[in-house]
C-alpha cells in the first residue's frame, strides 16, 4: 500500500480550509486532524467527520499526525509552530512565518534541535511566470540588474477588517507588508537575494478608524547585488485589486510581469531571446468578499509529501521565511 503523510490543520478559516482540501485532494496525503477555536457552526469546512475534530491544539499535536499546518492568525504562528515542533511534528507555517525575526529564529532553532522540517508558505514561487522569471535571472539573461520596481495595489475594504478579530490589529496582524505583500517581498528576496533597506514612507488614505497601521507605503530598497528597487503598495485601492507587477531593468534586457497576481508576462525585451509561451492562466484564492494571492497551495502540499516520502528538498524553507520577516522588520523599523 502507498505510504501517506498524515496532516493536521490548526486554524480552519479562509486559508486553513484550503490547506485541508488540498490535503484531501492529494493521493499521498491523509487529513487526520483539524482544530479551530470557533464553535462548529462557524467553521468554513465540513465538520461532519467527527473523528477529524480535536478539542484542543494540544490534542492535535499529541495525535498521530506527521505534519501540523499552522493556519491561524499571524501572531500565533511562532508559538504554535514551536509547540508542534517540540512534539516532534514537521510544520507548515502560513505566511508570515512570524511577526519578528527573533521569533522566526526561535522556530529555526527548535526545528534544528528536534530535526524536523519547517515549510513556509510562499506559493507565488510556484506560478509559471515566476518560475520563468527565476530562470531568466539565474541564467543572467538580463545581464547586471540595475532597477526593480514592484507595484502592489490591492483593495481591502472596511468589511474585511470589521469581520475579523485580528485583521487590522498591530499586534495580531502586523500590517500589510506581513499580511498582504509578504509574497512580493519573498519574490524579491528569491530573485535578487539580500536587501539592505534604505528608506520608506507610510500613508493611511482610507482605514484610519478600524486599522492600527498604514494602508499604503513607498519603500526604497538597496539590494546587496547593487541593484536599486522601489516597492509601492496599497490596500486602499477603490473597489477591487488593481495591480501586482514587477518591472526589472537589466543591462541586456527589460521584463515586466503583471496581472492582478503577477501571473502575466506584459513585456519582455531581452537581447537575442524570444519570449516563450507560458501558460499564465493561474487561479487565485477567491474568499468571496475579497481576492487573495495565487492559489498554488496544492503544489505546496505536494512539496511536503515529496520531501517526506521522496527526499526532495523543501521548496520554501525556514531561512527563506526568516529573511522575509527580517526585511519587513527592517522596513517597518521607521514606522511610528
Ligand atoms: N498564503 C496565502 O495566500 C494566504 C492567504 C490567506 C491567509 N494567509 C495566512 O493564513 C493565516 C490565516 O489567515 P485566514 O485568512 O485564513 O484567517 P481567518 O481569520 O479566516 O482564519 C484563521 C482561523 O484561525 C482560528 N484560530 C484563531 N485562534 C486560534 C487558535 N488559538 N487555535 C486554533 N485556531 C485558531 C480562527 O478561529 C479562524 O478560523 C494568516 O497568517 C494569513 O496571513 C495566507
Amino acid at each position: 500500500m502507498t505510504k501517506k503523510i498524515k496532516f493536521g490543520v490548526a486554524g480552519v478559516g479562509h486559508i486553513g480550509s484550503r490547506h485541508a482540501q488540498c490535503i484531501i485532494d492529494n493521493n499521498r496525503a491523509d487529513l487526520l486532524k483539524l482544530f479551530d477555536v470557533l464553535p462548529l457552526n462557524k467553521w468554513r469546512f465540513d465538520t461532519s467527520k467527527k473523528e477529524l475534530l480535536c478539542s484542543s491544539f494540544e490534542d492535535l499535536i499529541n495525535s498521530d499526525v506527521d505534519v501540523v499546518n499552522i493556519c491561524t492568525p499571524n501572531y500565533l504562528h511562532a508559538q504554535m509552530a514551536i509547540e508542534a515542533l517540540q512534539n516532534y511534528k514537521h510544520v507548515v507555517i502560513e505566511k508570515p512565518m512570524a511577526l519578528s525575526s527573533e521569533d522566526a529564529e526561535k522556530i529555526i532553532n527548535t526545528a534544528q534541535k528536534v530535526n524536523k522540517h519547517v515549510f513556509c508558505v510562499m506559493q507565488n514561487r510556484f506560478s509559471p511566470t515566476m518560475i520563468w522569471l527565476k530562470d531568466v535571472i539565474s541564467k543572467q539573461l538580463l545581464g547586471t540588474i540595475n532597477m526593480v520596481v514592484v507595484n502592489c495595489f490591492w483593495n481591502r475594504n472596511k468589511n474585511y477588517y470589521l469581520d475579523s478579530d485580528w485583521h487590522g490589529s498591530r499586534l495580531k496582524d502586523g500590517g500589510p507588508l506581513f499580511t498582504q505583500f509578504s509574497h512580493f517581498i519573498d519574490i524579491l528576496y528569491w530573485l535578487f537575494g539580500e536587501i539592505d533597506y534604505t528608506s520608506s514612507q507610510f500613508f493611511s488614505f482610507n482605514q484610519k478608524k478600524y486599522v492600527e497601521f498604514e494602508d499604503s507605503g513607498i519603500v526604497k530598497l538597496n539590494f546587496a547585488n547593487k541593484a536599486i528597487g522601489v516597492l509601492n503598495y496599497s490596500t486602499a485601492v477603490w473597489k477591487q485589486n488593481f495591480e501586482s507587477s514587477i518591472t526589472i531593468l537589466g543591462a541586456c534586457g527589460s521584463v515586466k510581469i503583471g496581472g492582478q497576481y503577477m501571473d502575466k508576462i506584459l513585456d519582455c525585451e531581452i537581447d537575442q531571446y524570444n519570449r516563450p509561451h507560458i501558460d499564465d492562466d493561474i487561479a487565485c484564492n477567491d474568499y468571496g468578499g475579497y481576492m487573495g494571492s495565487a492559489s498554488n497551495h496544492d503544489k505546496m502540499i505536494d512539496n511536503v509529501v515529496q520531501v517526506l516520502l521522496d527526499e526532495k528538498s523543501v521548496h520554501t524553507n525556514s531561512f527563506d521565511g526568516f529573511h522575509v520577516v527580517k526585511i519587513i522588520e527592517s522596513i517597518y523599523s521607521s514606522r511610528n
